[in-house]
């Protein structure tokens, strides 16, 4: 624990990477402070509470929504360090683009503004994505390093949630290079890939997707498609290290240290979970059945873009400046069907044995 932190927020705090942030942070003895949507909810706020078994001290809970300013200053008060992990991440496409980027850039900049108004906050960091440096549809052979940032103004309906993500992110970096120097404080920002691990509490959100529809068969077939990936416990630890590591002042952090195919994560709970009634698909969807259901699906004419793609990130600062040793992306899909199967996020078989 790090002594010149008094209290630190993190916003949205029933989310999936946010929950284990918390969990770190209290774990590691700090104050902390959790914004909601609303209070009332006692399915999503009642296990936050629960996250540290005998936390030295007790999770504070307070309301604030991105689209609203009301709230914010309230949260911040008090608080040395913001984590500001709060951003709309749906699982399908918007009817229109705004309803993600507007509460992404006007929600980061609520935030933001609050820590100026109120002051004493040292520093914040961000959750971005890897989908604010690149949207994949070229890849390079070099690894895409922290400098690539996407190119917003070619994108469409589909990239809107990666729209959002670079925006709020590059409105981040401009309200701190504005910030006049009676009241600066530190930015960093955490750019992960496609998260997997355990879902400790709340809904299913959408990064329980791709492991669901591997785990029933939703669809049969896949498509020869590969994803950057990572791990929600690393993700969450790199927030808890860049929020005081001096090195990451000032700096984007990817955290992406694999990519797997489709079939690699297919075949990765195959192994774990075939002897327990699951039959996740191998085979792969011809590329022609995939060109024609582009023509009638947006979601598959993203796919044909990317078929067949490898990319890779640079894990440089995730291992050389943060420290991280990830964890083995295999462990990170298994772990995550676990949780989500015990959740019932994923149906439970009769053959499924719960771990101990
Ligand atoms: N999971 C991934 O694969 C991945 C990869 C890269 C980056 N990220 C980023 O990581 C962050 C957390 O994502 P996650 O995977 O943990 O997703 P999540 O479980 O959906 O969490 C998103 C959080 O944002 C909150 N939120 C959404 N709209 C809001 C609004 N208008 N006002 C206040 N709060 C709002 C949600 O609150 P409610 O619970 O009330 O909905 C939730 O707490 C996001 O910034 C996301 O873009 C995620």
């Amino acid at each position: 624990m790090t002594e010149n932190v008094t209290r630190v927020l993190v916003t949205g705090a029933s989310g999936y990477i946010a929950t284990h942030i918390v969990k770190q942070l209290q774990e590691a003895g700090y104050k902390v402070r959790g914004t909601v949507r609303s209070l009332t909810n006692p399915k999503k706020v009642g296990p936050l509470k629960e996250l540290c078994q005998n936390p030295a001290h007790e999770l504070e809970l307070v309301e604030a929504d991105l689209n609203k300013d009301e709230g914010w200053k309230e949260a911040v008060q008090g608080c040395s360090h913001v984590l500001h992990t709060a951003s709309p991440f749906p699982m399908a496409a918007p009817k229109h683009e705004d309803e993600l980027i507007k509460p992404a850039v006007e929600g980061t900049t609520r935030v933001l503004q609050a820590c100026k108004e109120v002051g004493g906050v040292k520093r914040v960091v961000v959750t971005s994505s890897c989908a604010a440096i690149s949207d994949l549809a070229e890849t390079p052979k070099e690894p895409l390093t922290e400098e690539v940032w996407l190119k917003v103004e070619k994108l469409g309906l589909i990239d809107a949630y990666a729209k959002s993500k670079a925006l709020a992110e590059r409105a981040a970096w401009d309200f701190v290079e504005k910030l006049p120097a009676d009241s600066k404080f530190e930015l960093a920002v955490i750019n992960p890939s496609v998260v997997l691990g355990p879902v400790l509490c709340g809904g299913a959100g959408t990064s329980v997707e791709i492991v669901r529809r591997l785990m029933e068969r939703d669809p049969g077939m896949i498509a020869k498609l590969s994803f950057p990936v990572c791990d929600v416990r690393d993700v969450a630890k790199a927030h808890v290290i860049a929020m005081t590591l001096p090195e990451a002042n000032g700096n984007r952090h990817i955290i992406s240290p694999y990519t797997m195919w489709f079939q690699e994560m297919s075949q990765a709970l195959r192994e774990e979970f075939v002897k327990q009634g699951y039959n996740p698909p191998t085979r792969l969807a011809p590329f022609f059945l995939l060109k024609v259901l582009s023509w009638f699906d947006s979601t598959t004419k993203k796919i044909v873009q990317v078929h067949g793609h490898y990319p890779k990130f640079s894990d440089h600062r995730l291992r050389q400046v943060l420290g991280i040793t990830p964890y083995d992306p295999k462990v990170s899909l298994v772990d995550m069907a676990y949780s989500c199967i015990d959740r019932g996020f994923i149906v439970k078989k009769t053959g499924y044995k719960p771990r101990d």
